[in-house]
């Protein structure tokens, strides 16, 4: 059962990377980020309260978002999961660590996509999405640096952390994950 998370900044690529790994693979792809932008389009109590945050480039509380990983990976039944977006706080990585152990995954494989700023920004820019504003963008990166970086030393103490250049073609970045996570 593959037990994937990719990481990285915002517009790194990790949702585009995610999809295509999902389909190849056969995965839930858990992306927190969709899941609050669909609530916000619903227009539920969570989307309600998410929708500003997310407007801001702020993150949702770390109770909020584990409730909602641990409820969908409840529920795989596909050939594993891959998470996107999540865990973004040293919190959220413990949080999750309880969660694996309660669930019975212990294979866990981390993909840290990497990108120069200037060239994330301009893709972000180009997408347009309503938290793509350069206001915004600014504080995503401000929160990446301050609140998710130190995930990334959670990870690469266990030693489950590969580090990949997101720069290139989709497919032949793709590519690269599929063979480092063999
Ligand atoms: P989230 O949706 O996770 O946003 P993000 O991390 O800012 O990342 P993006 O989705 O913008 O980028 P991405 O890395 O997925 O790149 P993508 O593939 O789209 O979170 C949004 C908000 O929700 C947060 O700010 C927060 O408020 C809240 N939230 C979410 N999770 C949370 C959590 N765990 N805790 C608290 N709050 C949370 O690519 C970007 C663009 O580049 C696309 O247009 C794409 O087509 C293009 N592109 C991709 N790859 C390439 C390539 N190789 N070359 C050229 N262009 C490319
Ligand atoms: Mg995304």
């Amino acid at each position: 059962m593959h037990q994937l998370i990719i990481y990285g900044a915002p517009g790194v690529g990790k949702g585009t990377q995610a999809e295509l790994i999902a389909i190849k693979l056969n995965l839930e792809h858990i992306s927190t980020g969709a899941i609050l932008r669909k609530s916000a389009e619903e227009g539920n109590e969570l989307g309600l309260l998410a929708k500003e945050i997310m407007d801001r480039g702020d993150l949702v509380t770390d109770d909020i978002m584990n409730g909602i990983v641990k409820d969908s990976l409840k529920k795989i039944n596909k050939d594993g999961f891959i998470l996107d977006g999540y865990p973004r706080t040293l919190a959220q990585a413990e949080a999750l660590s309880e969660i694996f152990t309660e669930l019975g995954f212990k294979d866990i494989k981390v993909i840290n996509l990497i990108a120069d700023e200037n060239e994330i920004i301009t893709r972000l820019l180009k997408r347009g999405r309503s938290d793509d504003n350069k206001e915004t963008i600014a504080n995503r990166f401000k929160v990446y640096v301050e609140s998710t970086s130190p995930v990334k030393e959670f990870f690469a103490k266990q030693n489950i952390i590969k580090d990949i250049n997101g720069v290139g073609e989709i497919e032949d970045i793709n590519k690269i994950i599929l063979e480092a996570i063999k």
